[in-house]
């Protein structure tokens, strides 16, 4: 029975081979800092106030001037070809039905434009910053052009994490081991629904970037990894605020500092973020300094936050410490892996449910009712 976002996580994994569960269930190192991210809310506890009636309750958050049905995005997540055949335009379209922004990769399965063609306006991408500007420039134009509604540039992902779970299952970089192999042998439905309609995915998104040596299958990460900007600095960030004239988020910083500057810089908000604990073991989860954020860059930049979030109850503390809203990464890839579009959306009405539930039992209406005297912090 699928009750709940964990439930989809066991789902999947009886789903995918272990190689591709692995790859999006596993974080860096010990895993410490993704342990830690699932942990902390139990930091805070609500203090319900009672005779407060709540009989109706309104999820709705505004963004950028549009109308979003919950304060959720679909974090942006690579490589999602690997759990289903178009599993990006599964998770855009689910998101486009849940009312909620969809975030796309840069090193998405499917491109820009296979997204764009849905004509769902609550397409956003998200920019990792290449070596060659003119490629970013064109990233950007493409999104443009394809109507994204926001551009979010991730800066936590310069170097990669060191994630070993990913290497036990590959004999070299690129090169499954044997016993993977045999591993996907049990997982004919997934050979199915993945590799039959479309051989081994893509990198969809670079595919115009790629020369003719990485066209295929997964050379496209490859490239990737050559071509990843690492000398990324709060210049690159100007540059970019210069060339994107839309709503600009900053993803994958925590320092309250870095925050601060990231407003100053011109961008509209902030993505507070640990990778979901994919990058540095032993990083902070966001939601501990999420508070001294909001104070230190006051109520207007937009806050969104990530890493761990599993429950309603989770989003909910999140929203009362000063967040507008909040990223779901694996639980929303878990759900599409297991059921593909309608998986996906049944997991967004399942955690609406949850926070919806939440809000009542906290006697609020509407979201702008959260305020953190409704936790204690213990
Ligand atoms: C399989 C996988 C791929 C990811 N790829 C990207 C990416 O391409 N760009 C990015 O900014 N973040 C990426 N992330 C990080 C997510 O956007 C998000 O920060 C993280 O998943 C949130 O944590 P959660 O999975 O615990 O919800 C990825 C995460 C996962 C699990």
């Amino acid at each position: 029975m699928l009750l709940n976002l964990n439930d989809y996580r066991q789902a999947a994994q009886r789903k995918l081979p272990k190689f591709a569960f692995d790859y999006v269930d596993g974080g860096a190192e010990d895993e410490i800092t993704m342990a830690n991210n699932q942990s902390v809310f139990s930091r805070w506890q609500f203090i319900p106030p009672v005779l407060k009636a709540s009989p109706k309750r309104d999820l709705g958050v505004n963004w950028f001037g549009k109308n979003y049905q919950m304060p959720v995005a679909v974090a942006p997540t690579g490589y999602n070809g690997m759990l289903r055949n178009r599993a990006d335009e599964l998770l855009a379209c689910a998101a486009a039905k849940a009312g909620i922004p969809y975030i796309q990769s840069t090193v998405s399965t499917s491109s820009i434009e296979q997204i764009g063609c849905h004509g769902n306006d609550n397409h956003w991408f998200q920019l990792y910053v290449l070596k060659d500007k003119h490629v970013t420039e064109d990233l950007l134009k493409r999104a443009k052009d394809n109507g994204c509604k926001a551009l979010v540039v991730s800066v936590d992902a310069v170097h990669f994490g060191n994630r070993e779970r990913d290497k036990r299952n590959y004999a070299r970089p690129m090169k499954l081991s044997l016993k993977s192999y045999f591993n996907i042998a049990t997982k004919p439905n997934w050979v199915r629904r993945v590799i039959l309609p479309q051989g081994i995915p893509g990198f969809g998104n670079l595919k115009p970037y790629l020369p003719e040596q990485y066209q295929k299958g997964v050379g496209g990460a490859t490239y990737f990894a050559e071509q990843m900007e690492t000398e990324l600095d709060w210049d690159s960030l100007a540059w970019i605020r210069s060339i994107w004239d839309g709503p600009l988020l900053l993803k994958g910083l925590i320092a309250p500092d870095d925050c601060r500057k990231a407003i100053e810089v011109g961008c509209d908000g902030v993505m507070l973020s640990n990778h979901g604990g994919r990058q540095l073991d032993g990083t902070i989860s966001p939601i501990l300094l999420l508070a001294e954020i909001r104070r230190l860059i006051g109520p207007e930049p937009l806050i969104f936050i990530d890493s761990g979030f599993r429950r309603g109850t989770d989003i909910v503390k999140a929203l009362a410490l000063g967040a507008n809203g909040v990223l779901l990464g694996r639980p929303l890839l878990y759900a599409m892996a297991t059921a593909g579009e309608q998986g996906a959306l049944d997991a967004m009405n399942l955690i609406r449910g949850e926070i919806d539930r939440t809000i009542a039992q906290l006697g609020c209406c509407s979201i702008a009712d959260l305020k953190s005297e409704l936790l204690f912090e213990v």
